[in-house]
């Protein structure tokens, strides 16, 4: 197996790829963090997806995590998902809803350079940064993901919101910051 070890040839794969491609180059991914330094932002309140591509059949998307930082329960839009821890450790939960329960199916800890898939068939999960101090995973998702289904801890339910991006392809985005 071939691993991809540069972003540029990892955009370029991607754009010469089927979707069939997608579930192999995402367990190949294995790109320093240098190469990636200049697209992650952070922010104290809250984890960022920093979008570095998109096209109409996929996004690769930087998450910058603070110590502590978590998702709430979500879906997946009905796309999949690879993730590749590449920097601190992740600890991924994922969760069945059953009779409007949430229960706790497993927990996996990522740590660097570890990846996960993820798809709705699998349930929903959560992410959360559990180094004491920061985290960084890429994020390669099949297609783009505008909405998805989140779970209200306060509301005690589920309810569809929009995605944003903090920043894009290294720019922030000014609504968000
Ligand atoms: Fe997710």
């Amino acid at each position: 197996m071939k691993v991809i070890n540069n972003l540029s040839e990892l955009i370029t794969e991607l754009n010469n790829s089927t979707k069939d491609d997608y579930a192999a180059i995402g367990t190949r991914l294995e790109i320093p963090i240098a190469q990636l330094q200049s697209y992650a932002h952070w922010n104290s309140n809250f984890y960022t997806r920093n979008c570095i591509e998109r096209t109409d059949h996929y996004e690769l998307i930087l998450l910058c995590w603070e110590s502590g930082q978590d998702t709430p329960v979500h879906c997946h839009g009905g796309e999949e998902c690879w993730v590749y821890v590449m920097e601190g450790k992740l600890k991924e939960t994922h969760i069945q809803v059953e009779e409007n329960e949430l229960i706790t199916e497993s927990i996996e800890i990522l740590s660097k350079g570890e990846k996960s898939f993820m798809c709705d068939d699998l349930g929903y999960h959560k992410l959360e940064n559990i180094a004491d101090h920061r985290s960084i995973s890429l994020h390669l998702y099949m297609d783009p993901i505008d909405t998805c289904t989140k779970f209200d801890e306060k509301l005690n339910t589920f309810e569809q919101v929009d995605l944003n991006y903090y920043s894009y392809k290294g720019q922030l985005e000014k609504a968000l910051v």
